[in-house]
């Protein structure tokens, strides 16, 4: 309740009638106006701001009210299925720059920001590099009171020690050498607005002191000055540490962990939301496409199941770097040879693997030589359909129309074991009729 509190707003009651009354107004005196000047433009678009901003406000106060009087029924409640979870966020005029699909951990986020974020509560947001841990402190403040105010991001983890003071809270003029003017301070530009802390893991000790100390008592003071300034300043911040851990290690203040983590979001590591990836595969295509100004790429089926597949160690950031760099480099169909060498899976197949390593087979006879090619030829054939069916033994037997026993039997003498294959993608080549880089 105490939360709730907060969030009665403090102005003139915003009601519906009001809302329409204003609607209504403006209505009328863009029907009855024969020619607008740019100075009537300008105060209409002041105006349909102002109505915008109040029904903003009525929402996110109906939201609030309605999630935190819902909690105690829902917790009873059979949980939503992703669907309808999704679609009721979206009903509820949820603002979030990005896609989003069913995956469960990742609407728990979703819904956990959606909640946190009109009131002005500390957020601490973890995940793994480009999870999205930025985009989601972006949504925090979009879909809260303070989104027309400053949205100031500072990178923990670049701030030299000895600037940190300063970058945080300013200067006055002559406080250190460099010092040439007054300078203000981060927490001072966000104020009113949102600050968001990234990679708040990487603040030494001395600047985790001076952080909680702003925590407490919303005041700074600048690096050189006795005054004392107070700062409204929401704090959302992100890392992709385990800063509980390290707070047990002595390496992260436990105060400070928990005042920032009053509310705690989670974002799953793109390979634990797999099923999000063709969302997400066409989200950026069609984004990539609109910046280069091309019709979207079209993915070669082996591509596309690569691309579902792929551990993804750099998350989201690298699916969206892929696409970017296959929507530039290929032509109307991406194939494999449009991934990153890096990342582009290594290609053991029959064709390539005959003349050379064949070659390379100390062989006295031509009949021994041929046996030899034969031989790999078989493994490289056998390798290459476990992978693209991902290691059941049963499927590949079927696909190439062979007795299952036969196909276990080869696949012993070469040494083959089906369970490697679960999930590894060796493609041998990309010439499979294209699919569209959006799911159907
Ligand atoms: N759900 C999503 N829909 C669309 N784009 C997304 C989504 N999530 C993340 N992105 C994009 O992925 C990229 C990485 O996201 P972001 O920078 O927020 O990650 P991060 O967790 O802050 O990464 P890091 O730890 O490396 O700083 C950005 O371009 C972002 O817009
Ligand atoms: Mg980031």
């Amino acid at each position: 309740m105490k939360i709730l509190d907060q969030i009665v707003p403090s102005g003139p009651a915003i009601s519906y009638a009001s809302l329409i009354e204003k609607i209504e107004i403006l209505r009328s005196t863009l029907r009855w106006s024969s020619r607008l000047e740019r100075a009537d433009i300008e105060k209409l678009l002041r105006q349909a701001s102002t109505l915008r901003d109040e029904v903003m406000q009525l929402s996110h106060t109906e939201r609030f009210v309605q999630a935190a009087s819902g909690d105690v029924e829902q917790l009873s409640a059979k949980p939503a299925a992703g669907g309808d979870r999704r679609r009721a966020l979206l009903a509820r005029s949820f603002i979030f720059e990005g896609t989003f699909g069913d995956n469960s951990a990742l609407l728990e986020a979703l819904e956990i920001a959606e909640k946190a974020a009109p009131t002005d509560l500390p957020v601490l947001i973890d995940g793994e590099s480009g999870t999205g841990k930025e985009l989601m402190a972006k949504v925090i403040h979009a879909n809260g009171g303070r989104s027309e105010r400053p949205y100031i991001s500072v990178n923990c983890g670049a701030i030299p020690d000895n600037l940190l003071e300063s970058e945080l809270f300013g200067h006055k003029r002559g406080a250190f050498t460099g010092a040439a003017n007054d300078r203000k301070g981060k927490f001072e530009s966000a104020h009113t607005g949102t600050i968001f802390l990234d990679e708040i893991g990487e603040l030494p000790l001395s600047g985790q002191v001076k952080l909680l100390r702003v925590l407490e008592s919303h005041e700074i003071q600048r690096v050189g000055s006795d005054e004392v300034i107070g700062v409204d300043t929401r704090i959302v911040a992100a890392t992709n540490r385990n800063l509980r851990r390290l707070s047990e290690e002595g390496r992260f203040r436990e105060d400070l962990f928990y005042r920032l983590s009053v509310i705690h979001v989670s974002l799953p590591p793109l390979r634990e939301r797999r099923d999000e990836i063709p969302l997400l595969i066409a989200y950026f295509s069609d984004e990539a496409a609109d910046m280069l100004k091309r019709r979207p790429v079209k993915l070669t089926p082996r591509l596309r199941d690569f691309l579902i597949h792929y551990g993804y160690p750099g998350n989201i950031r690298e699916l969206r770097n892929i696409l970017y760099r296959i929507s530039c480099l290929a032509g109307d169909v991406a194939s494999i040879e449009h991934l990153p060498v890096d990342v582009r899976p290594m290609t053991t197949h029959a064709g390539a693997a005959s003349p050379v390593s064949a070659g390379a087979v100390s062989v006295t006879s031509l009949s021994e030589a041929k046996r030899a090619a034969s031989d790999e030829a078989e493994k490289a054939f056998l390798q290459r359909g476990l992978q693209e069916v991902g290691g059941t033994v049963a499927e590949l037997a079927r696909r190439v129309d062979m007795n299952r026993s036969h196909l276990q039997m080869l696949l012993k003498k070469h040494g083959l074991h089906s369970k490697d294959f679960r999930h590894a993608h060796e493609p041998k080549s990309d010439d499979d009729a294209a699919l569209p880089g959006a799911p159907s």
